[in-house]
């Protein structure tokens, strides 16, 4: 079986078999961490363009290594020491980058869509690293991986996830995923941060943190993405932190082995208590571990399963 598109634009688009077919993928790829020479020449010959124009520590650098584990040559693109400091516009960027033919295009931005837009000019696969607020799949993917292994399925288990909603990609395409593979979604974060329509996507909406994690088997915290906010959407960091930082407190409500999330960067005691964050039942590095070979996983089945 193969990825029925060149690119990988968001989980919305992915079928659940497509989606079992990264993480199985991923799987078989994990091994290759623990070798000594953790390199394999499965890419060697393809070229991957991570193009980055927001900050990024996880998913850029897991990106790179993956690249670099499956022997793919790879260029970091540094938007402040690019052409667009001369004016030159996105498009024109993309259009340059793609005449040299790297087989992937890795790209982040600010505004939902670039992507999509770029997927349509150039002949490389593109990969979504986030866009705007829109979607940031390999993110939900290397959740899904953490969640299957930590629980062996997601039919029927009870997802939360909790903060700014509205502004949050990681959000968005874990609500997709999640729901596709048969979990049940609930989605907490004070009003101004929960979008009209949210529900529309297939989860439950909470504004009481307390009722979304009741019985919960997974919970996932968010950052609050004050880049993404023209306006204060709460009185204070410190009202925001009493009624939807994750304690052990609001912990106990959930189910007794339940597992513990953040895409990262974390605001320690804003959105997720220090105590929490390191205790034992947060998977937070275990995350970043999954990532690699989530990304490993996506870039194989896009450039190594395409001829041209
Ligand atoms: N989770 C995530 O996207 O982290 P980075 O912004 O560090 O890549």
């Amino acid at each position: 079986m193969r990825l029925v598109s060149k690119d990988l634009l968001g989980i919305e688009k992915l079928t659940r078999e497509e989606i079992e077919l990264i993480l199985e993928t991923a799987q078989k790829l994990h091994e290759i961490h623990s070798r000594d020479i953790k390199k394999v020449p499965t890419l060697r010959g393809k070229t991957v363009v991570n193009l980055f124009f927001e900050g990024s520590t996880r998913t850029r650098t897991s990106f790179e290594i993956a690249a670099k584990r499956l022997s793919a040559d790879t260029i970091n693109f540094s938007a402040s020491s690019s052409s667009l400091s001369k004016s030159e516009t996105l498009i024109d960027t993309a259009r340059s980058i793609g005449a040299m033919l790297p087989d992937v295009i890795v790209v982040r931005h600010n505004q939902a869509g670039t992507p999509e837009m770029l997927s349509r000019m150039v002949k490389s696969s593109v990969v979504n690293a986030g866009d705007g607020a829109h979607e940031h799949p390999s993110q939900a993917l290397l959740d899904l991986l953490t969640v299957k292994e930590k629980k062996g399925r997601f039919e029927g288990l009870k997802v939360a996830i909790v903060g700014d909603i509205a502004a949050s990609r990681v959000a968005r395409s874990n609500i997709y995923g999640f729901t596709k593979m048969g979990a049940e979604v609930r989605v907490a974060g004070p009003p101004t941060m929960l979008p009209p329509h949210i529900e529309q996507l297939g989860c439950k909406a909470y504004t009481n943190v307390r009722e979304a994690v009741v019985d919960a088997d997974v919970i996932m915290m968010l950052r609050i993405q004050m880049e993404r906010h023209s306006k204060l959407l709460f009185p204070s960091i410190r009202e925001y932190s009493r009624l939807y930082c994750l304690t052990p407190e609001i912990l106990d409500l959930a189910k007794e082995n339940a597992v513990i999330m953040h895409p990262g960067p974390i605001n320690r005691d804003v959105e997720i208590s220090s105590e929490i964050a390191d205790g034992p039942y947060s998977v937070i590095l275990e995350q970043v571990t999954n990532g690699v070979a989530v990304r490993m996983a996506i870039l194989y089945l896009l450039a190594g399963q395409r001829s041209n």
